[in-house]
């Protein structure tokens, strides 16, 4: 049984039995989409037309991360909640019940690389872009998408083991809600030098990221680490992590034939993997 709920009455949303979409108590219909996922954002829960990420820059993220540059990344996110589901297990439940929800999924690396990884895994992932979320659900047909907002999620309360949130917003009643009882929040955001040489281009004078995470109250802190490594992206990469960053709007045409042009740059990449339990001190 699926874990959504409804958008607009909050009861639980149930598989139609030909399997064409789902459907609440209230007859609230929602279509599954031809890639498999389903639209649970309402009309009246939009605040603009077209959402979150455009096309273009979900394209970009998608040739970027097509490049493995990110790899090391999603294995070690896969490794932390390897580790995290065996001790689910040492709790005596089954990893088949350890389910995950990726919040602000995008175009779904992290999930799929996970799955890779960790198949036994029962995925969720949302994005209020429906262009992420289309991509996503295509390259990934055992996932459960939908277009739906952080502020508003369409799951079931308690249901989700783990929220996994990649330079993604959140919100901390939802969180609260949607998280068991001592599940977990993983987040990945930038390190202090983190697309330094990128920047570097960019701005007269770089400066570190702070790194204070944003913090949920009802989760506290029980592991922190910093990944850093460098890359060294052909060209088309580097036009394409120019698109996917927020700094892409500040390079004017000669910053960009200046990236375009810079052969072998090597790139720090700089991240802070923190991982939060729900029902824990800080
Ligand atoms: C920087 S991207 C990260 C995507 C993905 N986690 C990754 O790392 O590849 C942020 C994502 O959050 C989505 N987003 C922005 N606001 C959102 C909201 N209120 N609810 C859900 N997703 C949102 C954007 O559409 C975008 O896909
Ligand atoms: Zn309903």
């Amino acid at each position: 049984m699926n874990k959504f709920n409804c958008p607009l009455c909050a009861n639980p949303l149930q598989e139609n039995t030909n399997n064409s979409g789902l459907s609440c108590t209230n007859n609230h219909q929602f279509d599954r989409a031809k890639q498999g996922y389903f639209n649970l954002l309402p009309v009246q829960h939009k605040k603009s037309k077209q959402p979150g990420d455009s096309k273009e820059m979900i394209n970009a993220r998608h040739d970027f991360l097509a490049g493995q540059h990110y790899q090391p990344l999603a294995e070690k996110i896969s490794q932390l909640i390897s580790q995290q589901i065996n001790k689910h297990q040492d709790d005596e439940k089954s990893s088949n019940n350890f389910t995950m929800l990726d919040i602000g999924c995008g175009e779904g690396y992290y999930s799929r690389a996970i799955k890779q990884q960790l198949p036994a895994i029962e995925q969720y992932g949302i994005d209020i872009s429906k262009p992420a979320v289309v991509m996503a659900a295509k390259a990934d047909k055992l996932g459960h998408y939908a277009v739906a907002s952080s502020d508003k999620l369409p799951l079931l309360d308690q249901c989700i083991d783990l929220v996994l949130k990649v330079y993604a917003p959140a919100n901390e009643q939802e969180l609260q809600r949607v998280v068991t009882d001592n599940g977990l929040l993983l987040t990945i955001t930038p390190a202090p030098r983190h697309l330094w040489q990128l920047r570097e281009f960019i701005y007269q004078d770089v400066r570190e990221h702070d790194t204070q995470d944003t913090q949920f109250s009802g989760f506290g802190l029980i592991d922190s680490q910093r990944l850093s490594y460098t890359v060294t992206p052909d060209s088309d990469h580097r036009m394409a992590l120019l698109q996917m960053t927020p700094f892409a709007w500040r390079a004017n045409e000669q910053v960009t034939a200046n990236i375009a042009g810079a052969c072998q740059l090597e790139i720090e990449l700089d991240f802070i993997i923190n991982l939060y339990q729900k029902n824990v001190e800080q």
